[in-house]
C-alpha cells in the first residue's frame, strides 16, 4: 500500500509535469491519466525488488518514464524497444523528428537514464535478446494490427515470469482486441471511467 502510494504520486506529478512541458510538436502516445492509474495500479501488485520491464513501444517516453520510476525506485531496469518508424498517426512525425533523442531527453529530465535501455530495432529482432522467464512486467504499445500485436504477444509471454503481468494499451482499438480475444480469451478488462475517458487498459497474469 505504502510502495502504491508514493508511486502513485510520483508518477502522477510526473504525468502532469510533461503534459504541461511538453513542447514539441508531436503527438503524444495516447496514454494519459486514466490509462497511468491503471498500470500504477497493476504494477503496484507485482512490486519486487529489481523489477525487470520490458516495454514494446515507448515513442516520446509517457509510458517509459511510469516504468522508470518503478525501476528506479526497485533498482531494477526497464527495456525500451521501438524502431522508432511510428505508426498511424504517429508515422508522418517519426520522419521529421529523432524521436529517440526525444525519449532519451525525457528520461535525463526524470533523472531515471540509468535504469533505462533503449533499444532501438523492430520488436521481433530486440525479443532474441531477451531469455525466457526473466521478465517480471511487460508492456505491450507497439505495432496495432491485428497480426502485429499477436506477434508481439507470442514472442514476448515466454519471456515473462510466472507470476508475471503483460498489460497492454488500447483495447479499443479493433485490431488490438481483435487479437487479445483470440489468444488470451481469458484476458482482464475492468472498466476504469474518469469524466469521460475510459482507460483502455488491458492485462493478463502468467499462472504457470
Ligand atoms: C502508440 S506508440 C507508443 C506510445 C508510448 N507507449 C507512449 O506512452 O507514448 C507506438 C510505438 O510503437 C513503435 N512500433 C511500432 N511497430 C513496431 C515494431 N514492429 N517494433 C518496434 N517498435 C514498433 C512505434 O515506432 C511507436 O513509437
Amino acid at each position: 500500500m505504502k510502495e502504491y502510494i508514493r508511486n502513485f504520486d510520483i508518477s502522477m506529478g510526473f504525468l502532469s509535469y510533461y503534459l504541461k512541458n511538453y513542447k514539441y510538436r508531436i503527438p503524444l502516445g495516447g496514454i494519459g491519466e486514466v490509462d497511468y492509474e491503471r498500470i500504477i495500479n497493476l504494477v503496484d501488485g507485482h512490486v519486487k525488488d529489481k523489477l525487470q520491464i520490458c516495454e514494446i513501444g515507448s515513442w516520446t517516453g509517457t509510458s517509459s518514464v511510469l516504468f522508470a520510476i518503478y525501476a528506479r525506485a526497485t533498482k531494477g531496469k526497464v527495456f525500451c524497444v521501438d524502431n522508432f518508424k511510428g505508426n498511424s498517426n504517429l508515422l508522418a512525425s517519426a520522419k521529421k523528428h529523432d524521436i529517440k533523442a526525444i525519449l532519451e531527453k525525457h528520461l535525463k529530465k526524470f533523472k531515471v537514464e540509468e535504469y533505462v535501455e533503449v533499444l532501438k530495432m523492430d520488436s521481433s529482432e530486440a525479443s532474441l535478446k531477451f531469455k525466457s522467464n526473466t521478465l517480471d512486467v511487460l508492456f505491450i504499445d507497439g505495432e496495432h494490427s491485428c497480426p502485429g500485436v499477436k506477434k508481439d504477444i507470442e514472442l514476448y509471454w515466454p519471456k515473462l515470469k510466472v507470476g508475471g503481468i503483460m498489460i497492454g494499451h488500447d483495447y479499443f482499438h479493433s485490431t488490438v482486441k481483435e487479437a487479445i480475444l483470440e489468444i488470451f480469451p481469458n484476458h482482464k478488462h475492468e472498466r476504469y471511467l474518469k469524466g469521460k475517458t475510459e482507460s483502455s487498459i488491458w492485462y493478463i497474469e502468467k499462472r504457470r
